[in-house]
């Protein structure tokens, strides 16, 4: 029978934080969260395991995250190239990936479910992780959208659940959303905001409340933008110069949109609109319904408010 160990460590301070120490880490989903989160992960010293069901994609995140790496280490290492190439080394030899959820969470620490933002896909998969994991085990989803409750009600672990939510390009943003439901235990949501300190993160929490902070503010801003587009009230491209330019964002809405992705935005607004149909705040998108019904889903396939080489 395998062994687990179970680490729990205290804090010196008078009020002690008991937390479970996070080595061995499981990403589930090999998008670009999922091989984001892998890459701050490996990097920052966890043993972790990307898993998904395609073996194409696995590859694609592996080779992904080592060109991003050697983007970093040539900035970073820039007058120490062999300690650079060590840095490099070690952080791949962190990386391992397999398409067998079920035989890499036996010895994990942590799972980070990172897939489609489809409640009863994520419920199916954590149901049966749960199955399978350690006790000791903690669960975590980024969703985007959905409530951390409702994924982790497949579970028997309520109180060894939470959410992590990160943001993209995960090696650049520094923020996490810490999410506690009302049954996870103090530990776990410790634990959590922990690994997030690990990973050089800053977090914040949150209520279970759909879209946490980020998401909440940002979509309905988003989809304020679209409608202007829509309305003809200025082009996608002043929109964009307007919001860089007058409120120095990094990018205005329509790139924004592009770069996290018009298919992952339309699930997140679908499920808000149906949940609220009488709030004009979710109210459908026709131009977003169509380049998404049109696989134009941003620069992840070529196409989305731009078009991208
Ligand atoms: N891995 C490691 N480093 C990366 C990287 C990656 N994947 N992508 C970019 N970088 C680094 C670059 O090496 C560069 O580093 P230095 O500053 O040390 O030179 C830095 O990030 C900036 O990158 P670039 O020069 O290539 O490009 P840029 O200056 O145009 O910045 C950007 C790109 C960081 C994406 C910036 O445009 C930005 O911050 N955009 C806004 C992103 C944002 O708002 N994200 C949140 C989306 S919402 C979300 O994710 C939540 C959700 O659930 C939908």
């Amino acid at each position: 029978m395998a062994f687990f160990t179970h680490h729990i460590c205290r804090g010196l301070s008078s009020s002690a934080v008991r937390h479970v120490v996070i080595k061995n880490v499981t990403i589930i989903g090999g998008g670009q969260m999922g091989a984001g989160i892998a890459q701050v992960a490996a990097s920052t010293g966890h043993a972790v395991t990307l898993v998904d069901t395609n073996e194409d994609i696995l590859k694609k995140a592996v080779k992904g995250i080592e060109g991003n790496l050697k983007r970093v280490v040539k900035k970073k290492f820039a007058d120490k190239p062999e300690a650079g190439e060590e840095f490099l080394q070690k952080a791949m030899q962190n990386v391992s990936i397999s398409t067998d959820a079920g035989s890499v969470v036996q010895g994990t620490d942590l799972v980070v479910e990172a897939i489609v933002e489809n409640l009863k896909v994520k419920q199916d998969l954590f149901g049966g992780l749960d199955k399978v994991a350690p006790a000791h085990t903690i669960f975590a989803s980024n969703t985007s959208s959905l409530s951390i409750t409702d994924i982790a009600s497949s579970t028997n672990r309520l109180d060894r659940f939470g959410g992590l939510h990160f943001f993209n390009p995960v090696p650049v943003m520094r923020l996490v959303e810490v999410i506690a439901t009302s049954s996870t235990s103090q530990e776990t949501f410790d634990s959590l905001l922990n690994f997030s300190k690990m990973l050089g993160k800053t977090s914040v929490s949150c209520k279970d409340t759909p879209g946490f902070i980020v998401n909440r503010l940002l979509l309905p801003y988003i989809l304020d933008a679209v409608r202007m587009y829509e309305r003809g009230d200025g082009s996608k491209e002043d929109i964009d110069i307007a919001m860089k330019l007058g409120c120095g964002y990094p990018m205005g809405p329509f790139e924004l949109s592009d770069y996290v992705g018009l298919d992952t935005m339309k699930f997140i607004m679908d499920g808000w609109s149906a949940a609220n149909p009488d709030n004009p705040m979710f109210a459908q998108s026709e131009v977003l319904n169509k380049l998404v019904a049109e696989g134009k889903f941003g620069k992840k396939t070529g196409e989305g408010f731009y078009k991208y080489n």
